[in-house]
């Protein structure tokens, strides 16, 4: 069973929303079933995938709290956005020698000991030999003591928090760069799915989604590992543009860019939704940009057809400090994505916003 039912009230509100610069606020859409989900934790506020940023997460009504994952040489799993370590880490500092031959500090060659050994931090950039914090109004960088943690730590965390405070905040799980981890002769996802397992996690009941950038990877998960291992979890595929370079396949004897075109083209979707519960794009995905001009948001098709097609939309990634031009303030951006686009949930750096946002909008 799909993710959402699809109901005559959703499909009856995407096909009015399709094409339209705004909603009828007369008749103000049902919002109940839509999720806040905290992107690398409330990483606006505390630095991104620390415990630390789970913890607030939870306190500020999220559905999902986000999990990215990367592989270390030892084969364990930490949750990391990059699967480098020197964006967020003083790996640069503490194991200077271990850079390669272009200049970054990869998961992959440290030990978990290793990792466990670095300072976590905001992350930053190095411009003319300084750094230079990427979102300079969020938390200062090495200030206080932030570590990097296991996935298992991680859900041991979640698991333990949704006891005591009475919750059930799920797990969303992004494995990095599948094709990479092949590279170097590892499997993150088949990892990713035992930890899982491990935890009590198995079937789509459960409380967690399984996401990736890496859709021949996505197939493999859905087609084989998980058949295999006796799982089949809530999956999303995650819709990246070829520009980012994020995912790689191996074809015809090499690994050459993965091109997204395929997963953009909404005749498509109905394939796709054979491996996908959902998909997972970025915002900007879901307006007709070249209509769309400053608060007069158009929406396209992207978030209709994927419902027509049973597959919920959970975009990525509002930030107060970082909004588009077509958008005053990060209100009107939760409405364009959430309302406008009816999307079924949101990333946001900012959880608590988007709650508030939902909450307003509720009243
Ligand atoms: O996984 C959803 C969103 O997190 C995708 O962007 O690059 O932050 O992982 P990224
Ligand atoms: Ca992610």
């Amino acid at each position: 069973m799909k993710l959402k039912l699809v109901t005559t009230a959703t499909l009856l509100s995407t096909a009015i929303l399709a094409g339209c610069a705004s909603t009828n606020e007369a008749t103000p859409m049902n919002t109940d079933s839509k999720v806040i989900i905290a992107h690398r934790g409330a990483s606006g506020y505390l630095p991104e995938h620390t415990l630390e940023s789970k913890a607030l997460a939870f306190m500020m009504g999220v559905k999902y709290v986000e999990q990215d994952i990367a592989m270390t040489r030892d084969n364990r799993l930490v949750v990391i956005h990059d699967h480098f370590l020197d964006r967020v880490t003083d790996v640069a500092k503490k194991f200077p020698k271990r850079a390669r031959k272009d200049g970054r500090f990869y998961v992959v060659d440290f030990t978990l000991d290793e990792i466990r050994k670095l300072d976590f931090t905001e992350g930053f950039e190095i411009e003319n030999g300084k750094m230079v914090q990427g979102y300079p109004d969020r938390f200062p960088m090495f200030k206080s003591k932030f570590k990097i943690h296991t996935l298992e730590e991680e859900i041991e965390f979640v698991q333990g928090l949704n006891k005591t405070l009475g919750l059930d905040i799920g797990l969303y799980v992004e494995t990095k760069a599948p094709w990479f981890h092949k590279q170097e002769g590892k499997d993150i996802s088949k990892a990713a799915l035992e930890v899982l397992k491990k935890y009590g996690y198995t079937t789509k009941d459960s409380n967690v989604i399984f996401q990736t950038f890496d859709y021949p990877d996505l197939v493999y998960v859905k087609t084989e590992l998980m058949p295999k291992m006796g799982m089949d979890l809530k999956t999303v595929m995650l819709l990246g543009y070829n520009s980012w370079n994020e995912t790689f396949e191996f074809v015809d004897g090499q690994w050459q860019p993965y091109d997204f075109e395929y997963l953009l083209n909404t005749d498509n979707f109905g394939e796709i939704s054979k491996y996908a519960d959902g998909l997972g794009p970025s915002y900007e995905m879901l307006f007709d940009l070249e209509k769309t001009t400053k608060d007069h948001i158009v929406v396209n098709d992207l978030v209709a057809k994927a419902h027509e097609n049973g597959m919920i939309v959970h975009p990525y990634t509002i930030r107060k400090d970082k909004l588009p031009d077509y958008v005053s303030t990060v209100d009107e951006l939760y409405k364009a994505v959430l309302i406008d686009a009816d999307a079924d949930g949101v990333f946001t750096d900012f959880p608590d916003l988007g709650v508030k946002f939902l909450n307003n909008y509720k009243k």
